[in-house]
């Protein structure tokens, strides 16, 4: 039996494996340009964050309708649930979704029949957290919190993602005070590719409460002290990190060092269809490349609860967190 932790560092389009996206691809008449799956793993290969994001983008074409988004998140729930999660908080991205002609309500509704009973079906508890893509426009951002707008019952919070380096978490100011009034949890994408002036920034200018990656903090200490003091959360996704040559190898990744400074480091998979792993992967590569021992996993998975947005649950956080405790290795 795996660990049991919380996912807090999960795109859900990033759970596409290439078997559901030709079956998506047959069902929905959409052509990919690829033979089969063989030859779409093939293309896994990425240089950096927008290699990997282009590609990420073109397979999205698949997904067309409530039931392919419904699939996609039970699919997903089936896997996580195998690999020890008992509670997820789930990135979706709509304005790519909506870009191509699809409906919020296509989108939100479709992740919520599975969603909404996946306590009772996987035994993992969910929260969704729409992301701004960044390197859209501030416009757009605002007009894809206004198109949520009927939909925020199932909407927790906000994050940023997609294309880093080039645009600053400032630029999403506006959007963020927005959101914030309507009572949505903030989180960001920040210190992944970009500088650790991102991630100052994220905190001051964005006010998030978790940063998501947040790995190049370590390159100003100062920064890496706040953090600290400020308890803040960091999802880490070391499988990401090494497909997207964020560092060379996996035992070159600062993870050990991080919790070595106190930072509140949680352990995710970001893109589990595209990276090679999921929850419970990452958990078991890095203990065996960086040797991190048990003492070490029980924390990374205390840590990832207390970092949930379960405010709303203490009970659920309270159970899990007890798992963690007496979980025997
Ligand atoms: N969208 C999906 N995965 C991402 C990542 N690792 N960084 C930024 N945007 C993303
Ligand atoms: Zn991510």
């Amino acid at each position: 039996m795996p660990l049991p932790k919380a996912e807090l560092h999960l795109h859900i389009e990033g759970t596409l494996e290439p078997e559901l996206a030709f079956e998506l691809a047959a069902r929905n008449g959409v052509e990919l340009a690829y033979a089969d799956t063989d030859e779409l793993r093939e293309a896994y290969r990425f240089q950096d964050l927008q290699s990997f994001l282009n590609l990420y983008y073109e397979l999205m074409a698949v997904l067309r309708t409530e039931r392919d988004f419904e699939d996609l998140a039970n699919a997903y729930l089936a896997r996580a649930a195998a690999q020890g999660v008992r509670h997820a908080e789930i990135f979706f991205d709509p304005q790519a979704h909506l870009a191509r002609g699809l409906t919020m309500g296509t989108v939100v509704e479709g992740l919520w029949r599975a969603l909404g009973r996946s306590e009772e079906n996987h035994g993992v508890s969910t929260r969704l957290i729409l992301c701004f893509l960044r390197d859209e426009s501030a416009e757009s951002a605002l007009e894809t919190l206004r198109a949520a707008r009927p939909y925020l019952d199932r909407i927790t919070g906000i994050g940023l993602d997609s294309a880093e380096v080039g645009h600053p978490p400032v630029k999403f100011r506006e959007v963020y005070e927005a959101a914030a009034a309507l009572g949505l949890r903030r989180v960001a994408h920040a210190g992944e590719e970009g500088p650790p002036e991102y991630i100052t920034e994220a905190l001051d200018v964005l006010g998030v409460e978790r940063v998501d990656h947040g790995l190049r903090c370590m390159e100003d200490p100062a920064l890496v002290e706040r953090l600290v003091r400020e308890r803040i959360p960091l999802t880490l996704c070391p499988l990401s990190n090494v497909r997207l040559r964020a560092v060379d190898n996996l035992a070159d990744h600062p993870l050990p060092a991080m919790l070595d400074a106190g930072l509140l480091c949680t352990v995710n998979s970001d893109d589990p269809a595209y990276f090679g792993g999921y929850a419970d992967d990452n958990f078991r590569a890095v203990d065996e490349t960086l040797g991190l021992g048990e003492d070490r996993l029980r924390e990374l998975a205390r840590n990832s609860f207390l970092a949930s947005f379960l405010e709303d649950d203490e009970e659920r956080r309270a159970h899990c967190l007890a798992e963690v405790a007496d979980y025997v290795f």
